[in-house]
């Protein structure tokens, strides 16, 4: 779907299922390629990022189908080769395919995954760390090209908690010789949902969800399994269009234990909650309130994935909020889109001031990435009239369908 249409100011009322999470998806999707096995990866989003994936590691030899919600991938089979993506579909993540071909066949051959519109995305780190464990890369600007004859284990202390560095690490060293230790780590819950699919296929990792992760090298691994959580990510960004909207909505399968910096601050905001088995009840009647500081942080801290999210929520909220982004250099790039909806934000350096507005009035958008796309679905639902978002593309990268999504809570929207 390229565009969005919605008619704005209808309360959302009702209940949705929450999608699998697309950041635990996708290095679970890479690493099935370390281990030759039928692996079953329950609960998968199906989601552009998921499908792009899938496209890669088939590069690879690897066979996946679908039953309903649950993907199989067999890996028994592999014939390596260059990682060759579509151009337009070029993603981020590939680069977890770094750790996982190293520890299956010893060489890479990928696209360099280069920056993108959230800000630069350096892979210095990963090619440090991975030098450590004894990883040549060739001089290319282009494609990183790698290659080992043994990983060998070692101790990692990491300058930042990087996420997609602890996964490439963990990766590589599952099948290395002797012990690895990461100190630093990043504690997401993504990095455990990786280490419980990984251990499910013979791999001996201790400590994920810990900032000291220690990773005995195996000798082989076998068939893998999980089930993955509810999307936080997608989980926030339906709690927040339900805060500009008011009214009351059941988020079915939302992993509230990985939501305790989201939940006090919909409380906050003039929210109630209740926490049950079947996911996070919310709804809000009263006045909505602004956040006086939020401060993106790796994790328990506030996501950085929700930031415009709740910037959008916030155009409307009374009193003034401030946000600052710590995680990516280039993230307020909605602030432009909300302000032609009447929104009062002021940008300073890594600093976003919101004076919170009467309301906000439908207009003519284009969503320029993921997050900010979604946001831009916020800041319509709560608007006054009609709002266009061209574009919408990007939205469909993590999530499966939230035209369909927002339609079950009683939205007007339309995405075509
Ligand atoms: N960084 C470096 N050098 C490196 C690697 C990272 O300087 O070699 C910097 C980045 O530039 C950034 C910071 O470290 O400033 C954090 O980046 P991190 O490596 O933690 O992010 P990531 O692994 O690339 C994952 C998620 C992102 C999420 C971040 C932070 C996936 C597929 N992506 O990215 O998700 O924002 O962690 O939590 O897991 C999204 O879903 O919209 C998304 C962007």
């Amino acid at each position: 779907m390229k565009q969005i249409f919605i008619r704005g100011g209808v309360p959302l009322n009702g209940q949705v299922r929450i999608q699998g999470s697309k950041n635990a998806a996708l290095p679970i999707l890479a690493a099935t390629l370390l281990a030759g096995g039928e692996h079953e990866i329950k609960n998968c989003p199906k989601i552009a990022d998921v499908y792009y994936m899938l496209d890669l590691i088939r590069t690879q030899g690897a066979v996946t189908y679908w039953k309903g919600r649950n993907l199989y991938i067999n890996t028994r089979h592999l014939t390596p080769g260059p990682l060759e993506e579509k151009k337009e579909g070029t993603m981020r993540s590939s680069i977890f395919l770094l750790g996982a071909m190293l520890g299956r066949f010893g060489e890479v051959d990928l696209e360099y995954p280069g920056g993108c519109v959230i800000g630069d995305r350096p892979v210095n780190w990963h090619i440090s760390h991975l030098n450590k464990m004894g990883v040549f890369f060739c001089d290319s600007s282009e494609r990183i090209r790698a290659k080992v004859s043994k990983l060998i284990g070692c101790e990692h202390v990491l300058p930042f908690p990087s996420v997609g560095v602890t996964e490439n690490l963990i990766m590589a060293a599952v099948l290395a010789e002797g012990t690895t230790v990461i100190k630093g780590a990043a504690m997401e819950p993504e990095i455990v949902s990786l280490c419980e699919f990984l251990n499910s296929a013979g791999a001996d990792i201790s400590g994920a969800g810990k900032s000291d992760i220690i990773i005995r090298g195996v000798e082989k691994l076998h068939d893998g399994k999980i089930i993955l959580p509810g999307d936080r990510i997608v989980a926030g960004t339906y709690a927040l269009a339900c805060m500009i909207t008011g009214g009351g909505v059941l988020l079915e399968g939302a992993p509230t234990t990985q939501m305790t910096r989201l939940i006090p601050m919909l409380h906050a905001m003039g929210g109630h909650t209740l926490l049950t088995e079947e996911g996070l009840y919310l709804h809000r009647r009263e006045e909505l309130c602004a956040i006086p500081y939020t401060v993106t942080e790796v994790y328990p801290g506030f996501p950085t994935d929700l930031q415009s999210p709740l910037m959008a929520a916030l155009c409307t909220a009374k009193g003034e909020s401030t946000i600052e982004e710590r995680i990516f250099g280039n993230r307020f790039r909605i602030a432009p889109e909300l302000k032609k909806m009447g929104a009062d934000i002021f940008i300073r350096e890594n600093t976003a001031h919101i004076r919170g507005v009467e309301r906000l009035y439908g207009a003519t958008l284009t969503a320029e990435e993921l997050r900010g796309g979604a946001a831009l679905v916020i800041a319509g639902l709560g608007a006054s009239g009609e709002t266009y978002i061209a574009k919408c593309g990007h939205i469909y990268r993590g999530y499966e369908n939230i035209c369909r999504d927002l339609s079950e809570l009683g939205a007007r929207i339309y995405g075509e």
